[in-house]
């Protein structure tokens, strides 16, 4: 295999969030010691329930915020801790792409000098920007006379195909893509991600895809990170994970896929999740999931168990 574009090395995002009866700072353990790769090329598909830390890891890897702790090593280059301006040439290397395309885009912009603002602010010369938000245009499925119009006359698909062709502006390598169809209708859906798919083929991009929708997860990345609570619990190719789901959580999580076929459904085994998502405020010591954990032993509410490889690429978190 190629080397890596990006390694993750025990990437911890902390927020402070007020103080404790001690007046000691109390802190938000976002993303506490998660490590893995992103190679060439690859879709990487990030999944877990709401407020595990997903667009955290994703913010911190394109450097909108500065890791608490960690190591991002972009081609061997650790851009942890560089500070806002030498940060400057590897964020032009990275993007992010929205759930909501519409909040993103300055409603007073033409299409045009929206695509073309990331050039400008580089001090592009003029005509090359009109010659490269031409290409992109047609990259991303628009269409030349829309140039001149304003977001609020598309669609949503529409503008999602906006933000993106600004987001390919200055050519980068990789896109952060958080929940980039979550708004869509579901018709719409499939065309953005077969584009997302063919730029990827055209372009060779590296993509960090966080959705809550399993199955397109599943259909788009090549391989998928579980996180539960800050931490990554399961690691692998994204036929494995699917097929051979080991860590506990990960079972909770694929079993509540809605099944279409209704007599599967009736067959198959939900496994509903007890007991409270704890706060990552001071988490107890432990798997971060013992709390809700069916096949809880004494040791894991006392060890954090460390990943280790299961089966070759195939990474798990779990005392069991
Ligand atoms: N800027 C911030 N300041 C303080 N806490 C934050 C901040 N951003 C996120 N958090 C907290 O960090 C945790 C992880 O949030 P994050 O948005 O990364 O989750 P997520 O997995 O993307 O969730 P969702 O699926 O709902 O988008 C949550 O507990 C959230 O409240
Ligand atoms: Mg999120």
């Amino acid at each position: 295999m190629a080397s890596p574009l990006i390694e993750v090395r025990s990437l911890k995002m902390y927020f402070p969030v007020g103080l404790s009866l001690f007046g000691r700072r109390k802190l938000l353990k976002a993303v506490d010691d998660v490590s893995f790769d992103l190679y060439p090329g690859e879709t990487f598909g990030l999944v877990g329930e709401s407020g595990c830390g997903k667009t955290t890891v994703g913010r911190t890897l394109v450097r909108l915020y500065r890791p608490t702790g960690g190591q991002i090593l972009y081609q061997g280059t650790d851009i942890a801790n560089l500070d806002e301006k030498a940060v400057l040439p590897y964020r032009r290397k990275m993007q992010m792409i929205f759930q909501d395309p519409y909040a993103s885009l300055n409603p007073r912009m033409t299409v045009s000098s929206i695509i073309g603002e990331p050039m400008r602010l580089q001090g592009m010369p003029q005509a090359e920007i009109t010659a490269r938000v031409a290409e992109l245009v047609e990259q991303v499925g628009l269409k030349k006379d829309h140039l001149n119009r304003y977001p609020h006359e598309f669609s949503g698909g529409q503008r999602q195909r906006i933000g993106i062709a600004r987001s390919l502006a200055m050519r980068p390598e990789f896109i952060v893509c958080d929940e980039p169809i979550s708004a869509l209708d579901v018709s719409i859906q499939a065309q953005v991600i077969n584009m997302l798919e063919e730029l990827q083929d055209s372009l060779g991009i590296t993509y960090l895809f966080v959705s809550h929708d399993l199955s397109m997860v599943r259909h788009i990345s090549h391989r998928v990170g579980v996180m539960y609570l800050g931490h990554m619990v399961e690691l692998a190719s994204a036929e494995e994970l699917y097929s051979n789901m080991q860590h506990p959580y990960t079972q909770a999580l694929m079993s509540a896929v809605p099944i279409a076929d209704p007599d599967l459904a009736q067959q198959a085994n939900r496994i509903v999740l007890q007991g409270d998502v704890p706060q990552p405020i001071d988490p107890p010591p432990g798997c971060p999931f013992a709390s809700r954990c069916r096949y809880c032993k004494p040791v894991c509410t006392e060890v954090n168990p460390e990943m280790r490889e299961v089966a070759p690429g195939h990474f798990l978190a779990c005392h069991l």
